[in-house]
């Protein structure tokens, strides 16, 4: 078996509750120090308390380029150079036939799903070509591959994020930095909120869904292999 590598710094986006808070405790399980990023900023604050281990907090709308830059500038100086790890998790779901989505509705989807994640990443890339380091795990979703009725604007922002994935896989061949898709299908967290509360049969119950927790270990796993294994995609779903 290969020798595991755990990265000394990781961001984790959306990391105040659901999958990211999942990928947060388990990093720090794993004695990675971690910068939250999310916009409630009681929440955050709360988590990065309970995780320890100078869990930093940093509250910040990432669909504003303006929080993006904020959020890299305060994560310099707190770290003193970029993350070892970036986990492109913070997303957002809701599910429209195309007949009463609005243009509004699929701009903000873009913005959080497919542009935040991009910017984030953006601002960490040349320092880790330079310093031939860092991996990005993005978290995408069944719904990059397959489509279902209903979800347009998700699946579009999710498509979008696998293509930006495969293409900086062949741009960072040979540079040490690596990419990781983790594509879950439903995973039981807060997301489901507002979708289930009006009873929709379309998506399973809960019950039947996948935990956070299953998705983090195999983000983490990804995130541990040793620096010469680029795990390029992972696909789960609950048993
Ligand atoms: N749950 C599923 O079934 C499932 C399945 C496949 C893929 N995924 C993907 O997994 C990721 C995490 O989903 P989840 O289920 O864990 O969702 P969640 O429980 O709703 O958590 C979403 C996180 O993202 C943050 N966030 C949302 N908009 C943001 C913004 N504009 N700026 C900064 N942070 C923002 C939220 O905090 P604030 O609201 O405070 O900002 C929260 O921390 C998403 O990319 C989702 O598409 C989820």
């Amino acid at each position: 078996m290969t020798s595991s590598s755990v990265p000394k710094t990781a961001l984790v986006t959306g990391g105040s509750r659901g999958i990211g808070l999942a990928i947060a405790r388990a990093l720090v399980r794993e004695g990675v120090r971690i910068a939250l990023v999310a916009r409630g900023a009681a929440e955050l604050e709360a988590r990065a308390k309970e995780l320890g281990n100078h869990t930093l907090a940093i509250a910040a709308d990432l669909s504003v380029s303006s929080e993006v830059d904020r959020l890299v500038h305060e994560l310099g100086g707190a770290f003193g150079r970029a993350p070892d790890l970036l986990i492109n998790n913070a997303g957002i779901f809701d599910p429209k036939p195309l007949h009463v989505l609005t243009g509004e509705e699929l701009e903000r989807m873009m913005k959080i799903n497919l542009i935040a994640p991009f910017l984030v990443l953006r601002a960490l890339l040349p320092e880790w070509r330079e310093q031939r380091r860092g991996h990005v795990i993005t978290i995408g979703s069944i719904a990059d591959r397959t489509i279902f009725p209903g979800n347009a604007a998700y699946s579009a922002s999710k498509f979008g994020a696998r293509a930006m994935h495969e293409v900086l896989r062949v741009e960072t061949k040979g540079t040490g930095v690596r990419t990781t898709l983790v594509s879950p299908s439903s995973t039981d967290t807060p997301i489901w909120d507002p979708v289930l509360q009006h009873g929709d049969s379309r998506f399973p119950p809960r019950s039947a869904m996948l935990g956070a927790d299953a998705v983090a270990d195999a983000a983490v796993w990804a995130a541990t292999r040793p620096a010469s294994v680029n795990i390029d995609e992972l696909r789960m779903s609950a048993s």
